[in-house]
C-alpha cells in the first residue's frame, strides 16, 4: 500500500506535576514549550506520549494535562497516549468502585487505573482498529501505517509486562498488519531491551516483565520497532532473534528530567529514520530548567556521598534509598563517615596509588566522585563517550583490571571480567540519538 512520508514526534515521561493552589512546576513549562514547538512544526501532525504522563497520578495533574492535550487536538493535530503506573495512585490498580463519582473530583485527588479509560478515550484509547482491555489499542495513523499502543502495567507492582492473552493479542495484530500489507510499529512504557547493561542488574523489575522472551516473540511475529520510556535514559538497542529477526527498542529520555530530549520519526516507504530533539532552553525561577534537571539527577548520589563525609543528618535522611535503615546507619557511623570522606576526596591518581596501577597523568587529578556522577549522567543522556583512545578509558581499565585481579572470582558472573563490563558502561560506540531502520 502506498503512503507519503509520515513524520511524527514522541514525548515520554512528561511527569506533569501540578497541585491546585500551588505554583506551577517546571514540568508544566517544559510541556507547554514542547507542545508549542510541535504545533509549529510543519508536516508533523501526530504526537505519541508513551506513559508516565503525570507525576503522581493525582486528579489535579490530570486536570492540568487534559486541556493541554485538547489544545493540540483543537489545532487539528493528533495525540496518542498510553498510561503507566505514575498515571494513577500506585495503590489503586484495582477497579474503581462504580459509585458514579467524577474521577477528577474525588477527595484527595484519588485516581484508579480504570478511571483513565474514560479520561483519555479521545487520545487513542478508543483505538479505531482494535482494542484490548486496560487501554491497549491499534490505530491507523495514515493509510499504510499502524500504531500498536500497549499498556504494560501488569499487576502495577511486581510485574509490569504483558500477560499471555495480551501478548497473543499483540502477536495477532502484528501478523494481521503484515497480511494487510501495512507497516505496524509498537509503543509501550517499560523497556523491552536493556538501555544499559547495568540496568537489569540494579533494576530488574523496571524492565518489561519477561523482556527477553517477549521481545523475541514480538520480533518473530514481525514487529521491528518498539518505542519505550520509563528509564528516563536515552538509548537505542537492537537484537536479532534465533530465527533471524531484528528488533529495535527506541528508549527515550523523560521530557521533564535530565537531559530533556524527545524523538522525531520519519517513515518513508519501508525506511524509518529516528532522530533526537532537545527540550528548548526555558527559564524557571531565574534558572534554566536544564540546570534544575541536571542537579536533580545527581542530587541523590551526591547527597549520599557528601552527607556521609560532612553532614551525617543528611546521610541518615537519604540512606533508606540504598536499603540501609537508620539504626544500622547510626551504628556504622564511624566507618561510613571514613568511607564517605575517602570517596568524596579521592582522585583517580590517589586510587591508582592505592591499587598500585598506572593512571595517565592527564586525569590523575580528576575527582573520582565527579567522574562517577558524570558517567551516570552520560548513561542517562545516551552519551557514553569515553572510548579506548581516551585517558579516562585507560584509567578505568587500569583500576577495574586491578580490582579484577584481586577479587575477580568473587564478583557476580555478570560483572566478569570487570574491565569488559566497565567498558560497556562508559563507552557506547553506536548512536543513541539516531538510527535508520528497514521496516
Ligand atoms: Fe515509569
Ligand atoms: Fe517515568
Amino acid at each position: 500500500m502506498e503512503h507519503n512520508p509520515l513524520k511524527f514526534w514522541q514525548f515520554t515521561d512528561t511527569h506533569l506535576y501540578a497541585r491546585q493552589g500551588k505554583p506551577e512546576h517546571f514540568s508544566a513549562a517544559i510541556l507547554d514549550k514542547c507542545i508549542d514547538l510541535f504545533l509549529a512544526e510543519p508536516d508533523c501532525d501526530i504526537l505519541l506520549i508513551s506513559g508516565d504522563l503525570t507525576c503522581n497520578g493525582h486528579a489535579d495533574e490530570h486536570r492540568a494535562l487534559l486541556p493541554r492535550l485538547r489544545r493540540i487536538k483543537e489545532a487539528g493535530k493528533r495525540v496518542y497516549v498510553i498510561s503507566a503506573t505514575h498515571d494513577y495512585g500506585l495503590n489503586f490498580i484495582e477497579e474503581c468502585p462504580d459509585d458514579g463519582s467524577n474521577p477528577l473530583g474525588r477527595p484527595g485527588g484519588k485516581m484508579y487505573q480504570s478511571d483513565l479509560r474514560g479520561l483519555y478515550d479521545e487520545f487513542g484509547f478508543q483505538g479505531n482498529l482494535a482494542e484490548y482491555q486496560r487501554n491497549s489499542y491499534v490505530t491507523q495513523l495514515t493509510p499504510g501505517i499502524r500504531l500498536m499502543a500497549l499498556n504494560d502495567d501488569g499487576d502495577g507492582r511486581a510485574f509490569c509486562g504483558f500477560y499471555e492473552e495480551h501478548l497473543r493479542w499483540a502477536e495477532e495484530q502484528i501478523k494481521q498488519a503484515r497480511a494487510d500489507g501495512q507497516i505496524l510499529f509498537g509503543m509501550c512504557h517499560h523497556p523491552t531491551l536493556p538501555p544499559s547493561p547495568i540496568y537489569p542488574m540494579v533494576s530488574a523489575r523496571d524492565m518489561l516483565g519477561n523482556h527477553k522472551e517477549t521481545s523475541s516473540r514480538l520480533a518473530d511475529a514481525g514487529l521491528r520497532v518498539m518505542f519505550t520510556g520509563h528509564t528516563h535514559m536515552h538509548n537505542i538497542a537492537s537484537k536479532t532473534t534465533a530465527a533471524g529477526n531484528t528488533y529495535w527498542d527506541i528508549n527515550t529520555a523523560s521530557l521533564a528530567n535530565f537531559p530533556g530530549l524527545f524523538r522525531e520519526i520519519v517513515i518513508d516507504g519501508k525506511k524509518m529514520t529516528i532522530s533526537t530533539k532537545v527540550v528548548p532552553k526555558i527559564m524557571h525561577n531565574g534558572e534554566t530548567v536544564q540546570a534544575i534537571m541536571e542537579r536533580e539527577l545527581d542530587s541523590y548520589l551526591r547527597d549520599l556521598i557528601e552527607g556521609a563525609a560532612h553532614d551525617y543528618a543528611l546521610f541518615l535522611e537519604k540512606c533508606g534509598g540504598i536499603s540501609l535503615d537508620r539504626d544500622n546507619a547510626l551504628k556504622l557511623k564511624l566507618p561510613i563517615q571514613a568511607a564517605g570522606k575517602f570517596v568524596d576526596a579521592v582522585t583517580l591518581g590517589g586510587l591508582g596509588r592505592l591499587l598500585c596501577c598506572k593512571i595517565p597523568p592527564s586525569v590523575r587529578k580528576r575527582s573520582f566522585k565527579e567522574l562517577f556522577l558524570e558517567l551516570v549522567r552520560n548513561i542517562y543522556a545516551g552519551q557514553e563517550q569515553y572510548g579506548p583512545e581516551t585517558d579516562i578509558y585507560k584509567a578505568v581499565m587500569a583500576l577495574t583490571g586491578r580490582v579484577n585481579q584481586l577479587f575477580g572470582k568473587k564478583l557476580p558472573p555478570a560483572l566478569q571480567p570487570l574491565p569488559a563490563f566497565a567498558a560497556t558502561l562508559i563507552y557506547s560506540p553506536e548512536s543513541d540519538y539516531e538510527v535508520e531502520i528497514e521496516l
